[in-house]
């Protein structure tokens, strides 16, 4: 149908005669004649229609922005008045001759060139019509760059690519599983995995060596900008590997795609174990972008009369830490509430700071709501310990150490996004050790990273000690996302075994859970480990965007909707009926107020 794509004319094309498709982007009528912006993937160009040419003028002047055209034009140069150098095609612009409407549209819901005010809601409901717009075609087209990449770098390594089942059972990664009913199997159901996790570990057993595949997990949690119900992971496993042989593998795969498709080099990644991380940034995915550290104060504090700061200082659960800003006084006043406010969405109960305005006029120079509780010496060693320079802000968090850390965690990502404090553009680091165990509130322990991850200790120590115990995990972070994170896994049943024994999971639910897996690893399982890439967060990153929504070409809302098919929805009663499923009637939906009962009772759809 067409000769050359719009976006690709240029001046060599001069005096040639083409024929274009695509969509009207834009028609402008200069009193006389007609132009029309003409789109499609590749970019837009300028097609004139003048009354010479009768016909074809009095289709021009019929169609509106998205109808779908196809002309024939000779290319010719623009007047010199007329070249837009912001365009690539800018230079030239075609003459019609010939113009044919391929299809008509409606007035769409936004202009794709003012999508913005649009609002995500109108755009997620007309995917098809946003993902037209050029700013998205580049990021999906990025992404099938992205993938294409990530096979040619495995493949060349050796690796397998092989696929793993969608309906299955459920694969413990932290989250809660997508169930699929059986129809066959009335009261049983299918999980949709959270991750391939057991499946590419039976491959090493299997003898594979070297799997990957770029796959799609489900999990249902709290989304947020970078978690989709559904993602896409890139998914790695190796035999007869150390930790640091699965490090440089994931690390040159990651490195070659920023080098490759954005022309970014990551610099130094430097390795920061667990605790270190969590001392210093508050979190396990600490942003480097910029420096801000937090600093431990309780010793200074244990004595002070002021409870705030002494009951955490002498609880070995808590934490009491500084985070000096430099250039703090910047901040007004407002912003401190602002930002007190913001400390307690993490339970902080409180965001203590000290204005530091002058260093050698004692008290007189700080400004802080708390100084009427401190000793002078007792200000003095914080202010030396924090290394206290005029014009500083230093905050305080003091509080159980979860509370603490999540809070000025926060804080600081937060303080550097409106203050642009970022040093450098890219900044990539490794977090290790992670601890085997994490204790809930009541006291029960369950896996930081998943059961398989194996221990850096013995099965007699873990089971002696289990909150001590340290893994063989790694996360790779850049800016602050946790893009990608593994472990080297057990191989040994005694070891699987003692790690379900301190989930408390008896031999018996052991068995039916993962009887497979256990029965696997007795015949023969070699030493192996991985790692999963989140491939959207990936992408997001490359992409320089910060949702992965805008890299998923049909994503779902925060409330795990899609706005397009108004997925998920009620069932037929027939249907539900054949999988013997009631659906209990749901109580009074806070939303609609109306209390509308779903499934049979409520007559389905
Ligand atoms: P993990 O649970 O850390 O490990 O997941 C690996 C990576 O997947 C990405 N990710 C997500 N991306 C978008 N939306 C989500 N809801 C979401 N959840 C996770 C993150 C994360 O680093 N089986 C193990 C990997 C292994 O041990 O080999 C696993 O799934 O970028
Ligand atoms: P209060 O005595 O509760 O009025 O608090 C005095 C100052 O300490 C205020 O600036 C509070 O924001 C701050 N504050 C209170 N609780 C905490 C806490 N747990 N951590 C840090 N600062 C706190």
């Amino acid at each position: 149908m067409r000769s050359h794509l719009c976006g690709q004319l240029r001046d060599s094309h001069k005096g040639d005669d083409v024929s274009l498709c695509g969509w009207v982007h834009r028609r402008r009528d200069h009193g006389g004649v007609i132009f029309l912006d003409v789109r499609d993937y590749t970019g837009i160009v300028q097609v004139v229609f003048d009354p010479d040419t009768e016909e074809s003028f009095a289709l021009a002047d019929q169609v509106r922005n998205e109808f779908v055209i196809r002309i024939e034009g000779r290319v010719r140069a623009r007047d010199q008045d007329a070249i837009n150098p912001k365009m690539a095609t800018g230079m030239i612009e075609v003459l019609g001759k010939q113009l044919q409407i391929l299809n008509r549209a409606e007035t769409p819901p936004f202009q794709l060139d003012e999508y913005s005010s649009a609002g995500e809601d109108v755009r997620l409901r007309h995917r098809a019509l946003d993902l037209r717009r050029p700013e998205m075609q580049e990021k999906l087209r990025l992404r099938s760059k992205a993938s294409h990449l990530v096979r040619s770098y495995l493949d060349e390594q050796g690796f397998v690519d092989l696929e793993t089942p969608i309906l299955t059972k459920a694969t413990p990664e932290g989250a809660r599983d997508y169930l699929v009913p059986s129809r066959v199997h009335p009261g049983s159901f299918y999980a949709l995995p959270q991750s391939p996790q057991i499946f590419k570990q039976l491959l090493m057993m299997s003898g594979f060596d070297r799997y990957y595949q770029i796959a799609r997990c489900f999990r249902d949690e709290d989304l947020r900008a970078d978690r989709q119900p559904e993602f896409t992971q890139i998914d790695i496993e190796m035999s007869f590997v150390t930790q640091q042989e699965v490090m440089d593998v994931s690390e040159g795969l990651v490195r070659k795609l920023f080098s490759e498709l954005i022309e970014v080099d990551l610099g130094e990644m430097p390795v920061l174990d667990y605790a270190d991380a969590i001392s210093r940034f508050g979190v396990d995915r600490p942003d480097l972008r910029f420096g801000l550290e937090l600093l431990d104060v309780a010793d200074l504090l244990k004595d002070v009369e002021f409870k705030v700061f002494s009951g955490p200082a002498n609880d070995p659960k808590c934490r009491v830490a500084a985070l000096r800003l430099p250039g703090g006084d910047r901040l007004t006043r407002k912003n401190l509430d602002d930002y007190t406010k913001f400390v307690s969405i993490y339970g902080a109960r409180g965001l203590a700071y000290i204005r530091v305005n002058s260093l050698d006029s004692g008290m007189e120079g700080l400004q802080s709501p708390i100084l009427k509780f401190l000793p002078e010496a007792v200000v003095n060693a914080i202010l030396e310990r924090c290394g206290a320079e005029v014009g500083d802000v230093i905050f305080f968090g003091a509080d159980r150490a979860s509370v603490v850390n999540d809070s000025l965690g926060a804080l600081r990502n937060r303080l550097a996004e409106d203050l642009d404090l970022y040093e450098r553009p890219w900044a990539a680091c490794w977090v290790v050790d992670f601890p085997m165990f994490e204790q809930g509130e009541d006291g029960s322990l369950s896996a930081v990273h998943h059961p398989f991850t194996s221990p850096s200790c013995d099965p007699a120590a873990l089971e002696a000690d289990p909150a001590a115990a340290l893994s063989q995990s790694y996360d790779l972070v850049i800016n602050g996302h946790e893009v990608g994170g593994g472990s080297i896994r057990i191989h040994d049943p005694a070891m699987q075994q003692a790690v379900f024994r301190v989930l408390q999971l008896s031999d018996n639910e052991a068995n039916i859970k993962f009887g497979f897996l256990l029965d696997a690893l007795k015949f023969g399982a070699p030493p192996h480990g991985g790692l999963a890439f989140g491939m959207d967060r990936l992408v997001m990153l490359l992409a320089g965007t910060n949702a992965i929504r805008d890299v998923i070409a049909f994503p779902k809302t925060q409330t795990a909707t899609c706005l397009l098919t108004s997925a998920p929805s009620e069932i037929d009663p027939e249907q539900l009926a054949e999988l013997g499923i009631m659906v209990k009637p749901r109580a009074v939906d806070d939303a609609t107020g109306d209390g509308t009962a779903a499934g049979p009772q409520a007559g389905g759809r």
